[in-house]
């Protein structure tokens, strides 16, 4: 991982190129062989190893400490990439989160975590909570950059969609767009917010989670099977998030049936 500095153009350049053609391999478990109570893969290495404990609130630790272990420790995350309208329809906005997670399916529900409070809301959670509604848009590798564009701290009113090039598609039941380039997007409305304060500087909010509730999928046809029940990873190609700026493949995948008593 690089430290994003001067000379990270000549790193960038010095790296090899992405393999644009790789497929998703799947492979066998580390040990295939395993049976109940066999514990670790590693022949007990993992046991030799000592861990380093850390109060996030400790004396002299600084917050974006914690910011900087958790995008670094917590991977691979999804990344929403939200596009939101605003309630008069006249602004349109668009911008990824990687504090998303589905994290149910009867009713489908998905959280996104805003860092920053309510009242100097960003964009699209000002979008989000005025208009109540959003598209969520799962990133592809075919458009990671453009993605990766949309973060930029455009004032208000400014669109992420110019910027980055990325296609509108009609949505069916929200006012907002779907990113066209998208294999999968999900259009959701808003069930709540719940503001958080912050332990260090008592009284200061510092982030905001989102609840939002799927609405209407979209897969694209090639990516879907007969009865609309599977994603396809080999079109999918997920991008994930890292630590840092870091953002992560699924280039390869095992498969472990899952146990039963
Ligand atoms: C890959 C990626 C993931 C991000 N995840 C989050 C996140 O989970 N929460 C957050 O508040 N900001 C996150 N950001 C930063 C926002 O995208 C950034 O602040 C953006 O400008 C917000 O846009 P908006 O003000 O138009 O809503 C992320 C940025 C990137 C590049």
């Amino acid at each position: 991982m690089f430290k994003v500095g001067a000379d990270f153009d000549k790193v960038q350049a010095s790296r090899p190129e992405f393999k644009r053609e790789r497929e998703v391999t799947f492979t066998q478990p580390p040990n295939p062989n395993w049976k109940q109570g066999d514990g670790a893969n590693d022949g007990g290495a993992s046991l030799k190893k000592n861990h380093v404990e850390i109060d996030p609130h400790e004396d002299g630790r600084d917050v974006s400490s914690n910011y900087k272990l958790l995008i670094s420790g917590i991977v691979p995350r999804p990344i929403a990439l939200i596009s939101s309208k605003s309630k008069d329809g006249k602004t349109t906005n668009l911008a990824p989160f990687s504090y998303s997670q589905v994290i149910n399916h009867d009713p489908p529900l998905f959280t996104v975590g805003f860092v920053g409070p309510l009242e100097k809301a960003k964009d699209s959670l000002k979008n989000l909570t005025e208009s109540g509604e959003c598209v969520i848009n799962i990133i592809s590798e075919h458009f990671v950059e453009a993605a990766n564009a949309t973060a930029i701290n455009a004032p208000y009113g400014v669109s992420e969609w110019d910027i980055s090039g990325l296609t509108q598609a009609p949505s069916s039941v929200v006012q907002a767009a779907r990113v066209k380039e998208s294999i999968m997007s999900i259009e959701g409305k808003l069930v709540e917010t719940k503001e958080f304060q912050s332990r260090v500087t008592p009284g200061k909010k510092t982030g905001v989670l989102a609840i939002i509730e799927g609405v209407r999928f979209w897969v694209r046809e090639d990516a879907i099977n007969d009865d609309k029940s599977l994603v396809d990873l080999k079109v999918l190609k997920p991008i994930s998030r890292l630590g840092g700026i870091s953002y992560g493949r699924t280039t390869e995948a095992l498969e472990i049936p899952r146990p039963r008593f």
